[in-house]
């Protein structure tokens, strides 16, 4: 393996594809890392990838851990610190989360520009590690370069985007109508049960993080509805290819 990449991507819902995508693939099982912990969700497979996208170098993540499957926070986020040591600065992610702003579609994308931690505990609790200090500053957990340059690509490629707060719960519930609304009034855009650990850790490691949202249903008064987690997978699956164009191009550029 000759790569050494400086940019990883979290092959989140709404992303899994863009892993067939990459060449010179060399792809490691989780299984095969060790203290590595295992994904178990339907849809989400396991492997860390080495290889290119386009001309870059990457790493990226085919799955991730999620709170609700049991594992700890640290857990949750070994991965963030595995890229730290093998040289990464830049992380890209993408999720799928329920739209509690009244302006929101199902299948907009959502470029994350700030994030709220609704999680029962943050991932740097504990002894603190030397890759930051202990009370971290999070007053740009994404980066504003990155969210300005995907704005731009957005527009030159003409893809319609939202842009708002991403706030994680611990599911695996999705929200009642009452809880909607709380995260609302919070200042919440749209509400998942990832990223905000891995994103927190990144920061902790001085990695600039960029996300985006894939708005799957809605939290919104008068226009929820019943949801499953194959719906949340079918709409993030029709708007894969528009999430993978600006995220194939951010990393062209990073
Ligand atoms: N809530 C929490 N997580 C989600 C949602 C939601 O509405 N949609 C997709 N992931």
């Amino acid at each position: 393996m000759t790569t050494s990449p400086t940019t990883a991507i979290v092959l989140g819902t709404g992303l899994g594809k863009l892993a067939n995508e990459i060449t010179d693939a060399t792809r490691i099982s989780y299984k095969e890392i060790p203290n590595f912990p295992v994904s178990t969700v339907e849809g989400h497979s396991g492997n860390l990838i080495f290889g290119k996208l386009g001309d870059k170098d990457i790493l990226a993540m085919e799955g991730r851990f999620h709170y609700y499957e049991g594992y700890t926070m640290q857990e949750v986020t070994f991965p963030i610190r595995v890229m730290y040591e093998l040289g990464i600065k830049t992380l890209f992610v993408s999720n799928a989360a329920g739209g509690t702003n009244p302006k929101f579609e199902i299948g907009d994308l959502m470029i994350i520009t700030d994030q709220i931690n609704a999680l029962p505990e943050n991932p740097l609790r504990g002894k603190n590690f030397p890759t930051g200090p202990r009370f971290p500053d999070m007053s740009e957990a994404y980066n504003k370069e990155l969210i300005q340059q995907a704005l731009a690509i957005a527009e030159e490629k003409r893809i319609k985007v939202q842009q708002g707060v991403y706030l994680a719960t611990q599911g695996p519930t999705f929200e009642t109508p009452s809880e909607y609304k709380m995260f609302r009034i919070w200042g919440a855009d749209a509400v998942g049960m990832s990223t905000v650990p891995e994103v927190i850790v990144a920061n902790h490691c001085g990695i600039k993080c960029f996300g985006i949202s894939v708005i799957t249903d809605l939290g919104v008064e008068g226009k929820i509805v019943e949801v499953s987690h194959e719906e949340v997978q079918k709409a993030a699956d029709a708007v894969q290819p528009l999430m993978a164009e600006i995220m194939r191009e951010m990393i062209n550029r990073a």
